[in-house]
């Protein structure tokens, strides 16, 4: 089977990592890819949502599957483009159509979806700029911290909780008439905070069964200790030990399953990855948000425990037997750990040499953000490099992490000494 994949962090070459290891596949290809994903596949240079080009690709290559690998392409309207063309029907991609896809793209959707689907999740308002006074009163009713979140996708950033109830007002008005967020702040929802932890959950389905596969819990902050700014994800854990059998269970019966019933009962074909930010309060499960692709770095601790065939799992989505296939997982601990450039979440420097890849045994290394310059590695991105290793215990796989990227390095190498740190 020929499979490309869209994208082109380390989600995908942990994709590509992993498809690379199935007798099925004869040939892989990423767009666009990245120094790590040179080493196993075809890197075509072209932008995750250009369709035509993607065409051309896919039929100048012969490719039989795509995966997209982040939401903007689904959120366009990837899975549609290729249903809709004549020469690329009968290519599978694995990921919802646009509407589905609005459950990520669209926080008002997602929590009207919810609603109506009774899925357990914080109690909300949504607003636009002609309903500011109602959005102020609504505010005024809440107890602090205020939630307020850009409808649209914002890069990250449309999620603002705020202690005070002035500030909160203020930030509202920002979003809804100064369009802090350009369109993606058209539609304001005020949310009730969840005091909780965090975890993810990841569900792959063919629109009629689904698997649940391993969760794993990400390290947000840029800081030790949870400190500092938001990040894509410092580094993550698989398996996740706060989540009980039981929590499990209350998870699939209340979240996951009515999850896929109601893109079912809403009409939403889905063929895809689910990924369900859960927080979870005392032992109840609500979802905070609803994502329509992988996360990054969970993909990096998740996928290396998958035993099942990668390959034969993505078939039987697209060709909707998935209930056949029986999911193994490795019992063993995976931790990723993420190195990346200096500055990073705010500005950074690109193009620092990477070295000592090569000196790396105790982990597999998943490039993020690199590029490969002539026969030189450098860095091409804020996150650069995921270290993941698998061991017996949390600590032993760690230590494996962290004894890879003690023998990388590039300038400004920057990385969190304590993911983990909590459980
Ligand atoms: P989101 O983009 O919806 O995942 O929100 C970003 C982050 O904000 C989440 O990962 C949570 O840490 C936090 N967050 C979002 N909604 C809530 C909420 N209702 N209560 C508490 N924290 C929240
Ligand atoms: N690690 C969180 C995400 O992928 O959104």
């Amino acid at each position: 089977m020929r499979i490309l994949i869209v994208g082109g962090g380390g989600r995908e070459h942990t994709f590509c990592w992993k498809l690379a290891q199935s007798p099925q596949v004869s040939q892989l290809f990423a767009a666009p890819g990245n120094a790590g994903t040179a080493a196993i596949a075809t890197n075509l240079n072209l932008g995750v949502s250009d369709f035509p080009a993607l065409k051309a690709a896919v039929l100048e290559h012969q490719i039989q599957l795509v995966v997209a690998g982040p939401e903007a392409p689904l959120v366009d309207g990837i899975t549609d483009f290729f249903l809709a063309d004549p020469q690329l029907k009968d290519v599978p991609v694995i990921g919802p159509q646009k509407a589905a896809a609005a459950l990520e793209g669209s926080k008002s959707f997602a929590k009207k979806f919810m609603q109506r689907h009774q899925i357990p999740t914080a109690a909300y308002g949504e607003f636009t700029a002609d309903k500011i006074a109602e959005g102020e009163a609504f505010l005024e009713q809440m107890q602090a911290p205020y939630v307020l979140k850009a409808d649209g996708l914002a890069a990250g950033k449309g999620v603002l909780i705020i202690q005070d109830l002035d500030e909160a007002k203020a930030a509202l008005r920002k979003m809804l008439i100064d369009q802090q967020f350009g369109a993606a702040s058209q539609t304001v929802v005020i949310e009730e905070f969840l005091q909780g932890i965090e975890a993810s959950c990841f569900v792959w389905t063919d629109g009629k069964s689904y698997k649940i596969l391993p969760y794993a819990k990400d390290y947000k902050r840029i800081g030790e200790g949870d400190t500092g700014l938001n990040t894509g994800g410092m580094g993550a854990i698989s398996p996740v030990p706060f989540l009980t059998p039981a929590i499990q269970k209350t998870i699939e019966d209340t979240i996951v399953v009515p999850t896929v019933q109601g893109l079912q009962t809403d009409q939403m074909p889905y063929v895809g990855f689910i990924f369900i930010g859960l927080m979870l309060v005392g032992d109840a499960p609500y979802v905070i948000e609803y994502n329509v692709r992988m996360g990054d770095p969970e993909t990096e601790v998740v996928l290396p425990r998958i035993q099942t065939d990668l390959a034969e799992l993505l078939s039987a989505m697209a060709e909707g037997r998935l209930a056949e296939v029986d999911l193994q997982i490795d019992p063993q601990v995976a931790t990723t750990v993420m190195a990346v450039s200096q500055g990073y979440p705010e500005a950074y420097e690109k193009g620092k040499v990477i070295e000592g890849l090569d000196q790396v045994r105790t982990a597999t290394i998943f490039h993020a953000g690199t590029q490969l310059e002539g026969d030189q590695i450098k860095t091409s991105g804020g996150r650069v490099l995921a270290a993941t290793a698998l061991g017996d215990t949390r600590q032993a796989a760690l230590e494996k992490s962290y004894k890879a990227l003690a023998q990388v390095c590039f300038e400004g190498i920057n990385y969190r000494k304590d993911i983990g740190f909590d459980l």
